[in-house]
């Protein structure tokens, strides 16, 4: 993965600015036009907003104990929060729908990774590079039975599979309309050792193996959301998307 490359600092631009400048105020405006996506998606549907932000928490943890360089880490932490962006394309009333969908619109709400990935398609940001090939990817699984595409293994990108083995839990840990929400142990059983929709298979292995000596911390991830957010979310974009300096 790349980052967006420094010129030295007596580069200077067509309006004198040195590049080094430059190249850091571009960066700010990608992670800007992240933020504001993420906005976006809290103004069509809360709970994408709050699932968007919670997402983006727990890939950090499990980014960094994976061996990701702090800089790489953070581009993937900040990406994950696009990864359902595709959403904004679902109607709220699928989004939202108290029963179980229809196949019409499961059909609709699993062209979101292919929506999502158009709307960040063709970007000189190796940013939203990175948001749009886990917007694209994130609901592949391991064991090749997953979606779009029905990609295996490594053909994966690892950055999609690591938000994958996080949304699963964040979506254990939710209120779906065809489940309650689990408690941590729980979510942990059934990653571990599957139920009628999740399997072990379908996870990375190694990250399936890392998440068993970490699981702990994704708990207090879900704990310390609960503490600052409570039942009612206010608008999340600004507590998710950090600035590239933060
Ligand atoms: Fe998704
Ligand atoms: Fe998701």
């Amino acid at each position: 993965m790349n980052v967006v490359p420094f010129k030295h600092p007596r580069d200077r631009g067509r309006r004198g600015m040195p590049a080094r400048l430059a190249s850091s105020a571009l960066q700010t405006a990608y992670y800007e036009t992240v933020r504001r996506l993420v906005r976006a998606a809290e103004l069509h549907d809360l709970e994408t907003g709050a699932h968007l932000c919670r997402i983006s928490h727990l890939v950090s943890v499990l980014a960094q104990h994976h061996g990701f360089a702090r800089q790489q880490a953070e581009m993937i932490r900040t990406s994950a929060a696009l990864h359902d962006i595709g959403k904004l394309a679902v109607a709220r009333a699928i989004l939202n729908k108290p029963g179980p969908l229809n196949s019409g619109e499961w059909r609709l709400m699993r062209q979101h990774p292919v929506i999502g990935a158009g709307l960040l398609e063709g970007t000189l940001s190796p940013l939203l590079h990175c948001a749009r090939e886990i917007a694209l990817s994130h609901h592949e699984h391991w064991d090749g039975s997953g979606y779009p595409f029905g990609l295996s293994g490594e053909e994966i990108p690892v950055s999609a599979r690591i938000v994958m083995l996080c949304d699963q839990y964040d979506a254990l840990r939710s209120v779906r309309p065809y489940k309650p929400a689990y408690d941590h142990d729980t979510a942990c059983r059934i990653l571990f050792e599957g139920d009628d929709r999740t399997r072990p298979e379908h996870f990375d292995p190694r990250l399936l193996d890392l998440f068993r000596r970490i699981h702990w911390r994704f708990d207090g991830v879900w704990k310390r959301w609960k503490r600052r957010h409570g039942p009612s979310f206010t608008l999340l974009a600004e507590s998710c998307t950090p600035h590239p300096a933060g």
